[in-house]
């Protein structure tokens, strides 16, 4: 299934009761395989989770944890980026080169890395202890 497929699908059944702004995520990893998730708001709203969050934890829970390329979709004006929160969080399990696609309901979409969304990015290396420099 294509990525925009998978993110419009499970946009679907997004649970944003608060914000009204209904997002779908969905990445494939380096086997191929495609995962997909949803945001999950809460009414205590610090509680709820992004749908770039979701997908990822699907992805883990089903053992992998290489991607490959994400793609994000929402009723925008403009295609959505993920916030910053979910940067590090696609960061952490993809190349800088990584496509990340940003996209709208109505039918734009723009594709950028993941270097361009979080340059300059803290990495393991920065946790290097003296004695491994
Ligand atoms: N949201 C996402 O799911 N992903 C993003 O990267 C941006 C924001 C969700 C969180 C919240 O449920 C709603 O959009 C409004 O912020």
């Amino acid at each position: 299934m294509s990525l925009l497929q998978a993110a419009c699908d499970v946009r679907e059944n997004a649970y944003a009761p608060y914000s009204r702004f209904k997002v779908g995520a969905a990445l494939r990893t380096a086997s191929g395989a495609v995962y997909s998730g949803c945001n999950v708001e809460n009414v205590a709203y610090p509680e709820g989770t992004c749908a770039e969050a979701g997908a990822i934890a699907a992805m883990v829970a089903a053992g992998e944890t290489r991607i490959a390329e994400i793609l994000v979709i929402a009723d925008s004006p403009t295609p959505v980026p993920p916030c910053g929160g979910c940067r590090q969080k696609i960061a952490e399990f993809a190349t800088p080169d990584a496509t990340v696609t940003l996209c709208t309901t109505d039918g734009q979409s723009h594709a950028v890395t993941v270097a361009d969304l979080l340059p300059g990015s803290f990495t393991a290396a920065h946790m290097a202890r003296p004695d491994d420099r």
